[in-house]
């Protein structure tokens, strides 16, 4: 039977912590890079499973983004994956369900970094391109992050909050690995 849960970061067992990034890695396949996992293993972690085997993950991380006079609590989605033998059924809809359920309850905005080829399927669910320069907050100041690469999308919530012109650089705050 499919079921979902949502496991704090504290109460994520080290068997399932295992299973989950390499369930991710698999996935991503070459695309996955040295910080990837660590990017979300502090989130909270949305895990889909069959009869309790694992086929679907994605973890919600707490950032702060800021734009023009405007600070967000952002949850960062990461390591969003369904099992390669199990894609195209509808698993990633309800992992994404409930992922944005999460960043709707406990976060002004959502953000994430997609890959070129879930790009179309982020914005199916209405989660917005962000086509402006960034930053990123960092150690020794603000830095210019624009990657061609970077595939950003903003999920809006009903935080008051929430202009977004793209002629103002949305900024990240910092952290090890790909700041984005
Ligand atoms: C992207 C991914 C999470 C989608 O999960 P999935 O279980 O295959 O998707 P679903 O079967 O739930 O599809 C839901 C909807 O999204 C669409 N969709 C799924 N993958 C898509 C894609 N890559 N591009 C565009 N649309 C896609 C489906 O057609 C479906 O549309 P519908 O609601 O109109 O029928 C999954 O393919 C995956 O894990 N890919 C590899 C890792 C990855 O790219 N992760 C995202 C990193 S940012």
């Amino acid at each position: 039977m499919i079921d979902v849960q949502i496991v704090q970061p504290s109460d994520l067992s080290q068997g399932d912590s295992r299973a989950a990034e390499a369930l991710v890695r698999s996935a991503f396949g070459d695309s996955f890079r040295a910080h990837d996992w660590l990017h979300g293993v502090d989130g909270v972690h949305v895990l889909v499973t069959d009869d309790g085997v694992l086929l679907a993950h994605a973890a919600v991380v707490t950032r702060t983004l800021s734009h023009a006079d405007d600070v967000f609590d952002t949850g960062y989605v990461e390591g969003v994956a369904v099992r390669t033998d199990q894609q195209g059924r509808g698993l990633g809809r309800l992992l994404m369900d409930h992922t944005e359920s999460i960043i709707r309850a406990s976060h002004d905005i959502g953000a994430l970094n997609a890959v070129e080829s879930a790009a179309t399927f982020y914005a199916g669910r209405g989660w917005q391109p962000w086509d402006g320069p960034t930053q990123a907050d960092t150690p020794s100041g603000v830095v210019d992050t624009y990657d061609t690469d970077d595939r950003i999308f903003l999920l809006p919530t009903d935080s008051p909050a929430r202009g977004f012109a793209q002629s103002l650089p949305l900024i990240c705050d910092w952290r090890v690995g790909d700041l984005w």
